[in-house]
């Protein structure tokens, strides 16, 4: 995408709700995730809602990693309600449901976009401010990326006390994925300086702050930034995309029920070595990848390392981090069984390489390297 612009209102605070009245709005759909309606959060848009004389109607049946018949649910349901807004609340599964929902009410009304608004319920995938909803085909079990300027939400709220109540498990995941989401980014061969400042950023915040909000869930000043970290890598990998971290995860995700985050933080050691060729003799950082992990190692991990050695400390810090937050650091180790997996490695490395997010990867890869980097994820080193 050449120039950048920012599509999406991104307003922020615990009384971002309260902007919801800047809007027309008559009649809302929301579609959350069952936590959102059981834990009385969503008490919160529904009092402004009131306020305004607007109505509303919830479809809170989200399932994690939304399947093609979930979204046909949701179309149903929609189809019957006409909304002249859609407001998603919940974690990515959510929000991508309702993007895709809404993006299908669309095409089959012809009806104006309904107004899409995305209250992220963790602090993760971006996809408030994203043209992206993964989907998985309930048939085959693969997730597509789609992708579509019109699946971008209008407005963004980021309100920090929604994700006080996410549990540590979830924390560390979701939080590996916006670490994730930035390295790639910065490493795509679509990044700019725009992208890039976006995503350098939040690989500081997730350095400063994710450790201390998967620790201690109430530190109200780790989640907030937790939180516009992720809305910062979304911003910038809506505009660079993503690389292989992203594919693998995808169809380990789709194959294994990895949760998305967790496969992502498993997998990224491993995509940093192939990408800055770090598997071969006299490794050196002169391509251009190496130079970029390089330098976001000396980020994370600030000291007096350069070159390759920084690039190793990376991997090093990232490891150390999944320790810390026990994401296995194999998917023999993640309780994958070694049949299962040598039985399907051939047919994933193919959904892999083809996945749309391979594209902008910094490095090509073909079928039988990217087996052979399965079966690295798979055994360990
Ligand atoms: N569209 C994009 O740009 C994009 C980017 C990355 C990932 N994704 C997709 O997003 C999905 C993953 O989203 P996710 O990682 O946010 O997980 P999720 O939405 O599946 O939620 C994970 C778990 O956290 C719970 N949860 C959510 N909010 C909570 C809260 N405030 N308190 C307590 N529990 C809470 C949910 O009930 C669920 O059990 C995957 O399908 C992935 O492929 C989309
Ligand atoms: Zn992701």
């Amino acid at each position: 995408m050449s120039g950048f612009y920012v599509p999406t209102k991104i307003y922020t605070g615990e009384s971002a709700f309260e902007n919801l009245k800047k809007y027309p709005i008559r009649n809302m759909c929301i579609i959350c995730d069952p936590f959102v309606e059981s834990s009385g959060m969503i008490k919160k848009p529904l009092e402004v809602l009131q306020s305004m004389g607007a109505s509303y109607h919830v479809f809170s049946g989200i399932t994690p990693d939304p399947s093609t018949d979930l979204v046909g649910q949701g179309v149903s349901w929609i189809l019957e309600k006409k909304p002249d807004a859609v407001m998603a609340m919940g974690g990515g599964s959510a929000i991508d449901a309702a993007k895709a929902i809404s993006f299908m009410y669309q095409k089959i009304t012809e009806a104006d976009k309904p107004l899409c608004i995305v209250a992220p319920t963790t602090s993760g995938t971006g996809s408030e401010v994203t043209n992206f909803a993964v989907i998985t085909d309930s048939t085959s079990h693969i997730k597509y990326p789609l992708t579509d300027d019109k699946l971008l939400p209008r407005i963004a709220i980021l309100d920090p006390t929604l994700v006080r109540s996410v549990p540590p498990r979830v924390t560390a995941d979701t939080g590996m994925d916006v670490l994730t989401h930035a390295i790639e980014a910065n490493v795509s061969t679509a990044a700019s300086d725009f992208s890039d400042a976006l995503a350098e950023k939040a690989i500081r915040l997730v350095r400063d702050y994710l450790p201390r909000a998967y620790r201690q869930g109430e530190d109200m000043e780790a989640r907030e930034h937790m939180h516009n970290a992720s809305c910062l890598a979304g911003v910038a990998f809506n505009h660079a995309s993503l690389g292989i971290n992203h594919s693998i995860a995808h169809v380990f995700g789709a194959r294994f029920g990895i949760p998305h985050g967790r496969a992502n933080a498993m997998v990224l050691p491993y995509v940093i070595e192939y990408n800055s060729h770090m598997y071969e003799k006299h490794f050196q950082t002169d391509n251009r990848a190496a130079k970029i992990y390089a330098h976001i190692g000396i980020i994370i991990n600030p000291g007096t390392y350069v070159g390759p050695q920084a690039v190793r400390n990376l991997t090093i810090a990232i490891n150390k981090m999944n320790k810390e937050f026990e994401i296995p650091a194999t998917l023999k180790e993640a309780g994958v069984d070694e049949k299962t997996f040598l039985d399907m490695v051939s047919e994933m490395a193919e959904i892999a390489v083809q996945d749309k997010c391979t594209n902008t990867n910094p490095r090509t890869i073909t079928k039988p390297q990217m087996v052979q980097l399965m079966k690295r994820i798979y055994y360990g080193r």
